[in-house]
């Protein structure tokens, strides 16, 4: 029986370990670890974060998950409210506005108009706050609340059109 580390008379190779004291050495930009050695960083007590808004996620009723956006998405279903017509290119901030109610919602992402009545059930933060950013350019918003989420690819089949120029 060989040793261990000795196969049949080969060697594995055994890495040299540092000979200083391994808190010494220094890190570079290659260094997957931390070196905790140092008085810690961290602050001391939680410190809020003030510009964020509280998480306030609502639960959503039973048939309105992400993936059931993501099926009736792709079922289809007229989710724009165009029938089947062309986008819109021309469409004013004043033609938004009348569009404020929960069965006639569109909003404005990014120079982007879009009809969120279908999505309402389906939004994580809940269909109210949707509708009272309904009728108005909520960029600012959304970006404040989550600037993270791809409303591009949520909401491709509700977009009308884009705001005029
Ligand atoms: C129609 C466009 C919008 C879409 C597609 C959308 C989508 C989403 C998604 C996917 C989440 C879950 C985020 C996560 O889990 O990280 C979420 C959460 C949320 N959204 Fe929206 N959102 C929209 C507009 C808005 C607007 C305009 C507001 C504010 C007026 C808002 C407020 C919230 C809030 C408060 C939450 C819960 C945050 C949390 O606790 O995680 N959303 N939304």
């Amino acid at each position: 029986m060989s040793a261990a580390g000795d196969a049949g008379g080969f060697a594995f190779p055994v890495l040299q370990q540092p000979q200083e004291d391994p808190k010494k050495i220094p890190l570079t930009a290659f260094s997957t670890v931390t070196d905790r050695s140092g008085p810690s960083l961290a602050p001391q007590v939680a410190v809020p974060i003030t510009d964020k808004p509280a998480r306030s996620k609502i639960p959503l009723e039973k048939g309105y998950t992400q993936v059931d956006w993501l099926k009736l998405s792709k079922s289809g279903t007229d989710l724009n409210g165009l029938g089947g017509q062309a986008l819109r290119k021309d469409i004013s901030l004043a033609e938004v506005a009348q569009h404020k109610t929960a069965d006639d919602a569109w909003m404005v992402l990014r120079g982007k108009v879009y009809n969120v009545t279908p999505y309402l059930r389906f939004h994580p933060g809940g269909p109210e706050i949707l509708v009272k950013a309904a009728g108005k350019d909520a960029t600012a918003l959304f970006t404040k609340f989550h600037a993270w989420v791809n409303a591009d690819a949520l909401l491709d089949k509700c977009l009308v059109g884009l705001l005029a120029k």
